[in-house]
């Protein structure tokens, strides 16, 4: 064993110690291990086939073969790549949707079965539908073109059983039409609410507070090109409008001290144009107060802010409000809709128009248990409050479990639902 003992001690003259590494010197280390393995120096007895692999293993620290191979671009972050590298390889998966065994599980998409996914994102709950049994047929509809370019590209992974639709949940009739899809026709409807991560992911896209871009938020792209940014929203708002827009829509107990902050802005200096100079300021008027979400984490005090106007700038809730009108229209008497919401605000039009608590088409403002039972309504009113078009098939809403949340974050507030078409009125 002489001759590897003495190769092993020539590896160690080219591994100077580093007295600086007090405790984490890798030299320091390799050498204590060398004195295990080779307890009587060169006489001592070792397995030759380890000592080779250690010792290979070991050259190549040595040569700083890795480091040549995997080159670092930054010495300044501990991966040697800049922080957009690194979450850019995290999400190379476009989108990772949620809850979707519980998609499939409800929806049991069966052979010949048409479906339609109103939101479809980067299409990850439209393959899983695609792949769960053939010949099923999916429309895709998305309002943003991003999304819209890629049903197209599924479309051609799947001949002849996509049909890709650019468009927002109010335009859904007249698409349809022109694809001459008719009224209760349809076997399943997905929602899956809110954004998604592609667009959150592109600063350029504005809806992000972690990466500084134009305070756009529209979700339609340039589609409409009078429509509204967040930052034509901020420039023009009254203050009363902007405290109640933050406080319905974004629940945020500051909302005084923002509008105030905003409006201060745009009188003593300019506009408020990018992201981070909402986030910023919305940090500055709240004191910068630590907040925490869900799992605990620290969340950013401008999170409600952006979420209020990202509602607002898309006409979400109405938008949504009217979704649901249209998922019983389209759908077969027995169909489902599934839905997975983010917020309160949308799990609240979901369950108001799945148990029947809907005024002409708009869901009741008051919770049922605040109606005043003394009040006598006639027969018809109150069965079309109390006669709901649906029957749930879940009672109660479900969630995503502690491993999906851990290794999928953005799942962590979804509430899931899914009920089925049982009246065919309107
Ligand atoms: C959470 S993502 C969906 C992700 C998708 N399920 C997946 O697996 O990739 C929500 C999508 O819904 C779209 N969307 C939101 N509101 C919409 C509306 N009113 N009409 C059409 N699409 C909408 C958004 O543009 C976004 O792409």
């Amino acid at each position: 064993m002489a001759g590897r003992y003495k190769q092993f001690l020539r590896l160690l003259e080219s591994w100077p110690l580093d007295s600086s590494k007090k405790g984490r010197d890798l030299g320091h280390h390799i050498r204590q291990k060398v004195v295990e393995a080779f307890p009587s120096g060169e006489t001592s007895k070792v397995n030759v086939e380890e000592c080779e692999k250690v010792y290979n293993s070991l050259k190549r620290l040595a040569d700083n073969y890795y480091g040549d191979k995997f080159k670092r671009r930054y010495t300044s972050s501990a991966t040697g790549l800049t922080r957009e590298e690194c979450t850019e390889s995290k999400t190379s998966v476009l989108h990772v949707p949620v809850m979707a065994s519980h998609v499939l599980e409800y929806l049991r998409p069966q052979p010949g079965q048409i479906f339609i996914d109103m939101t479809f994102g980067a299409g990850g709950l439209s393959k899983f539908i695609l792949d769960e049994s053939q010949n099923t047929r999916i429309i895709a509809l998305d309002r943003d073109p991003l999304a819209n370019s890629l049903s197209n590209e599924l479309s051609e992974q799947y001949p002849g059983r996509v049909i890709p639709l650019l468009g927002k949940f109010s335009e859904l009739p007249e698409l349809l039409k022109s694809h001459n899809i008719s009224r209760d026709s349809i076997d399943g409807i997905v929602f899956d609410l809110g954004c998604s991560s592609m667009q959150l992911d592109r600063a350029e896209r504005g809806f992000s507070i972690s990466k500084d871009g134009p305070l756009d938020m529209r979700m339609d792209g340039d589609r409409f090109p009078h429509q509204p940014t967040a930052a034509d929203v901020l420039a023009h708002i009254d203050e009363h409008d902007l405290f109640k827009l933050l406080r319905i829509y974004g629940e945020e107990k500051n909302a005084k001290k923002i509008s105030r902050a905003v409006i201060e802005t745009r009188y003593t200096f300019r506009k408020l144009t990018r992201t981070h100079e909402l986030k910023d300021l919305v940090a500055s008027a709240c004191d910068n107060q630590m907040r925490l979400d869900k799992l605990q984490r620290i969340s950013h005090s401008a999170t409600k802010t952006f979420q209020a106007l990202r509602i607002f700038v898309n006409n979400e809730l109405n938008e949504l409000n009217y979704g649901m009108i249209l998922a019983h229209r389209y759908l077969k008497v027995g169909g489902k809709v599934i839905t997975l919401t983010f917020h309160s605000l949308e799990d609240r039009i979901v369950k108001r128009h799945l148990v029947g608590n809907v005024i002409e088409n708009a869901i009741n403002p008051l919770p049922l248990k605040y109606s005043n039972h003394s009040l006598l309504y006639d027969k018809s009113f109150v069965d079309n409050i109390i006669d709901s078009k649906w029957k749930m098939i879940n009672k109660h809403v479900l969630m995503p479990d502690a491993d999906e949340i851990e290794a999928n974050p953005r799942s962590r507030s979804a509430k899931f639902r899914a009920a089925i078409k049982c009246l065919n009125i309107e």
